[in-house]
């Protein structure tokens, strides 16, 4: 018997560390950790200790032989992804554990944000430094993307929630909330009383189209609809509305197929979910019976992840139906085309109402180019065609918005930052703030030590300014406000 990752697997490599024979791969020390989807165990060299399984935050590594239904295949892609043999030791560049020089006084630091950034930041902070942390976050309750982003479907992966809450409780941490950094506390104020100040507020912004009709009732952005039922107070209770039989969803990434899948779930089996009330009543009494999902390029360059698509073509009462435009691909069995073999497939004449049962239509190589309605979406016009549609959503990644007093790069999007270090005097930034609305929750861990390791930079070399005021002017001022 041999251990394999499976499905929500969020590339932290926490299992990583506990191997004792080293045999899950990539390491944060190999050259495709920053690419790969998930990590994987190698069958051959597993030694069944079990070490990863306890370590793994979000319950993602089970032994082979005890996965059923659709979680077999993990075995097998676990096994394949070592098909030439295993890669045994790959020697990286030697790292030394960091600690502050006893002599320094401890840095107060304050985290912006609760989502999986300053998770892995804090956590990091109180490994190695005597820092006393404040967390502030402009939201009523903690957890970034976490709470308000991640699927409700996918319970384990919210889990991990609960790893960064036993940080945030650390007695030398306390966390402060409906602070809005740069809204009801400025950041030269919040500087004021701390030797650093890390940002780690994510990418909140949606993207736009562009294209006429986009602003109509009905068209919604995706963080609008994940929040809707995730349960943000951030969103009325009553704004998606589910009373057509079609959704056109534009973007073929991971949120997307988030989106879909919630759409088209059976809502019985979302019951015991942390769904919010509003959106599960609001999807037992849905309309929707088909998805259809606009990619603008080929299947190869599909943005969705294999583990999260196996998951969807599994979904129970569900046809997943691929309707590829433009030119054919070549079928690279390593390609992400390769996903769809043995899926129905041809074009779809979206003029008409869905079929009988549910649907999922994939279409690649389309986009769309307006939303059409006069009070609300009725069609969207895709490739000349109008298609009916009471939903429209785009999916096409999120933006950086700027916090007044902080450097901004409002072409990317993104906090200007050197190794997390930004051209503003004790500020740093870390997530998605500081890399763009990019990769899993586990990715923010290494961007964290980073940050992190930056910040030990400055403070061995004596390059922070004692702030002006102490903790408890500080806590004046946020009662004061
Ligand atoms: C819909 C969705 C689903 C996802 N699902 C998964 C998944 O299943 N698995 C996975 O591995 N990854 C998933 N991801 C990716 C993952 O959520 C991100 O990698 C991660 O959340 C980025 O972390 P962050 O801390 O940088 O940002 P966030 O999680 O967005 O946290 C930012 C925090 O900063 C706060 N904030 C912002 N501005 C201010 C301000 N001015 N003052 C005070 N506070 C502020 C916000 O309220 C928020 O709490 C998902 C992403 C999305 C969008
Ligand atoms: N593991 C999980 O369960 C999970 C869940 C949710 C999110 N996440 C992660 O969170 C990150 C963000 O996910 P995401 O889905 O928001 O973004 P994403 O993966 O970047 O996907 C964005 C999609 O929008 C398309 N797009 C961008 N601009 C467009 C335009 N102008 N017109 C048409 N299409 C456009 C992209 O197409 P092109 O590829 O052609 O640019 C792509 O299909 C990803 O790293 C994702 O893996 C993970
Ligand atoms: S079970 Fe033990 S030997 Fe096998 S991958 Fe996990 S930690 Fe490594
Ligand atoms: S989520 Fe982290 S600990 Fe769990 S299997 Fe993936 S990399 Fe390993």
């Amino acid at each position: 018997m041999a251990y394999a990752i499976t499905q929500t697997c969020c590339n932290d490599a926490s299992c990583v560390a506990v191997c004792p024979v080293n045999c899950i791969h990539p390491t944060p020390d190999e050259p495709d950790f920053g690419t790969t989807e998930m990590l994987y165990i190698d069958p051959e060299t597993c030694i069944d200790c079990g070490a990863c399984a306890d370590a793994c935050p979000v319950d993602a590594v089970r032994p082979a032989d005890l996965l059923s239904g659709p979680e077999q295949v993990y075995s097998e892609l676990n096994r394949a992804h070592f098909g030439g043999g295993s890669p045994g030791t790959v020697w990286g560049a030697p790292r030394f554990p960091r600690s502050l020089p006893s002599a320094a006084s401890a840095p107060r630091v304050a985290v912006v944000g609760t989502g999986p950034a300053a998770g892995y930041t804090v956590q990091s902070l109180l490994r190695s430094t005597d820092a006393e942390i404040t967390v502030l976050d402009r939201a009523p309750l903690a957890g970034g993307l976490v709470r308000f982003g991640v699927a409700p479907d996918h319970p384990a992966t919210k889990q991990i929630g609960d790893t960064f809450a036993g940080a945030f409780r650390h007695p030398r941490v306390r966390v402060r909330l409906g602070v809005e950094i740069g809204g009801n506390l400025s950041h030269a104020e919040l500087a004021a009383h701390h030797h650093a100040v890390i940002y780690a507020v994510g990418a909140e912004a949606s993207r736009d189209l562009g294209i006429p009709g986009e602003s109509l009732p009905g068209s919604l952005p995706a963080t609008t609809v994940v929040r809707w039922y995730n349960g943000s107070p951030e969103v009325p209770v009553d704004a998606v509305d589910l009373a057509g039989e079609r959704a056109v969803i534009v973007g073929n990434g991971n949120v997307a197929l988030d989106i879909a899948r919630i759409l088209l779930s059976d809502p019985d089996g979302l019951a015991d979910t942390p769904i919010a009330g509003h959106a599960l009543a609001a999807l037992r009494a849905s309309k929707v019976r088909e998805v259809v999902l606009l990619g603008r390029r080929g299947p190869e360059h599909a943005a969705y992840t294999r583990p999260e698509f196996l998951a969807m073509r599994e979904l129970r009462g569900v046809t997943v139906h691929v309707d590829v435009r433009g030119e054919p691909t070549a079928a690279d069995p390593d390609s992400k085309a390769a996903l769809l073999h043995g899926l129905p497939s041809g074009p779809v004449d979206l003029g008409f109402p869905p079929p009988e049962g549910k649907r999922l239509v994939l279409r690649f190589g389309s986009t769309p180019g307006a939303v059409l309605g006069e009070h609300g979406v009725r069609a969207v016009r895709v490739d000349g065609e109008d298609v009916p549609a009471g939903l429209f959503v785009r999916s096409i990644g999120c933006r950086g918005v700027a916090v007044p007093g902080v450097p901004f790069d409002a072409a990317s999007g993104v906090i200007p930052n050197e190794r997390g270090r930004v051209p503003a005097p004790g500020t740093y930034v870390v997530g998605w703030a500081k890399r763009g609305a990019h990769g899993g929750i586990g990715a923010n861990r290494a961007c964290a030590a980073e940050t992190v390791d930056t910040l030990f930079d400055d403070i061995a070399a004596g390059r922070l300014a004692e702030p002006a005021h102490g903790p408890k002017e500080f806590e004046r001022l946020l009662r004061a406000r």
